[in-house]
């Protein structure tokens, strides 16, 4: 027998019910906000043993990719999205990498409402692409980077009625702040390390925000250093200067002129952090460990992990620190890279003894 509808309490035990009910009292959201959740964040906090043993520290890795559209960009489109429609919008738009238009596809068609979402011409990877499409929004490439489709919907969102949804939208980095929140709350306390990629900086924004406001509030007692990672060839902050033409496999954080450099710049200063690059090797690399010892993230979520190694090898790990890295996206977003290398499965007829051969048993 169902005891569903019989108990309520019984039947809500332990459901994660989105971000914009868990933290209610934290977001800018009143009665009247239709609240517009595929039940978002409540993303696992896993403990790394291989990366502990590494570094000498106690690392964890916040998944992030397993948020519904398959990363964290879903945190801030909850809130967006349903600021969109609390305001009477009915069409939203978006430039992307590909998993902000992910997300923005599947939370505007949620809602039902309208979007469309500019991209860089043949740079985003199939899965994010798929998801825009079969969510139904419109998708417009763009002959030009993820700052140039940026600057389109900027400009078509000033001039036409369209509701921008990237970062530059306070609403985006208030959602995405509950990823710090989620941390601490699973922690019992902020990491003394929180580690995480950068492209157009509007989450390092975001956490270090969130951080804040729960120290502020005597939530955690103490901050913690924040170090953002960008890929060597898409490394504007760590150069200081906006890189016209930004190349790295990691297609996600391919960005040559963040929205948020300032308050990135700043969140790594605040808190005694840093911006660095690390190299496409190290992100690959970073891709397959953390793969092996079974987190499948994507290629630029991967960035934190190579980062911590490169910390580790110049020696600039306090032992035994607690650290935090933020896995941003789903490894199947972008399977190509995986299979990479990998070589056909060998081919067996229906015989367990063959099977048994090939896998060195018999
Ligand atoms: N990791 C992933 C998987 C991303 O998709 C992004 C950004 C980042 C990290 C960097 O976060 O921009 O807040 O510094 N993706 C955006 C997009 C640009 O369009 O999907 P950020």
């Amino acid at each position: 027998m169902s005891t569903s509808s019989a108990d309520p309490a019984v039947a809500t035990r332990g459901v994660w019910r989105g971000l914009l009910v868990e933290y209610a009292d934290r977001m800018p959201i009143g009665a009247d906000t239709p609240i517009v959740t595929l039940r978002e964040g409540g993303t696992p906090l896993i403990h790394s043993e291989f990366l502990s043993e590494l570094t000498g520290c106690d690392v964890h890795l916040k998944f992030d990719g397993v948020n519904p559209t398959g990363s964290f960009k879903d945190r801030g489109m909850t809130l967006a999205i349903s600021k969109a429609k609390e305001a009477g919008a009915e069409a939203v738009i978006c430039a992307s990498t590909g998993n902000t238009s992910a997300a923005a596809a599947a939370y505007a068609a949620k809602a039902g409402l309208t979007a469309a979402v500019v991209v860089p011409k043949g740079r985003i990877a199939l899965g994010k692409l798929a998801q825009a499409v079969i969510h139904g929004a419109t998708v417009l490439q763009v002959d030009g980077n993820f700052d140039d489709a940026l600057e389109v919907c900027r400009d078509l969102a000033d001039r036409y009625p369209v509701e921008l949804v990237n970062s530059v939208n306070p609403y985006r980095i208030d959602g995405q702040r509950t990823a710090a929140w989620e941390i601490c709350d699973q922690l019992g306390r902020a990491p003394d390390l929180h580690l995480l990629p950068v492209g157009n900086a509007g989450n390092i924004t975001a956490h270090w925000r969130g951080y804040r406001e729960y120290h502020a509030d005597g939530v955690i007692d103490a901050l913690p250093v924040v170090h953002g990672f960008q890929a060597a060839g898409a490394s504007p902050i760590v150069r200081g200067e906006r890189v016209t033409s930004p190349s790295t496999i990691a297609t996600a954080i391919r960005i040559g002129n963040p929205a948020s450099w300032p308050h990135a710049v700043a969140a790594a200063e605040e808190s005694g952090g840093s911006i660095t690059a690390v190299s496409d090797r190290q992100i690959l690399a970073a891709f397959r460990l953390s793969a092996r010892h079974g987190v499948f993230a994507e290629l630029a979520s991967t960035a934190p992990i190579a980062g911590l190694l490169a910390l580790h090898e110049q020696g600039r790990l306090p032992s035994g620190a607690t650290v935090v890295c933020v896995l941003t996206g789903h490894g199947l977003k972008d399977p190509d890279w995986a299979v990479a290398g990998a070589g056909e499965p060998t081919t067996i007829p229906v015989d367990a003894d063959r099977a048994a051969r090939v896998l060195g048993l018999a």
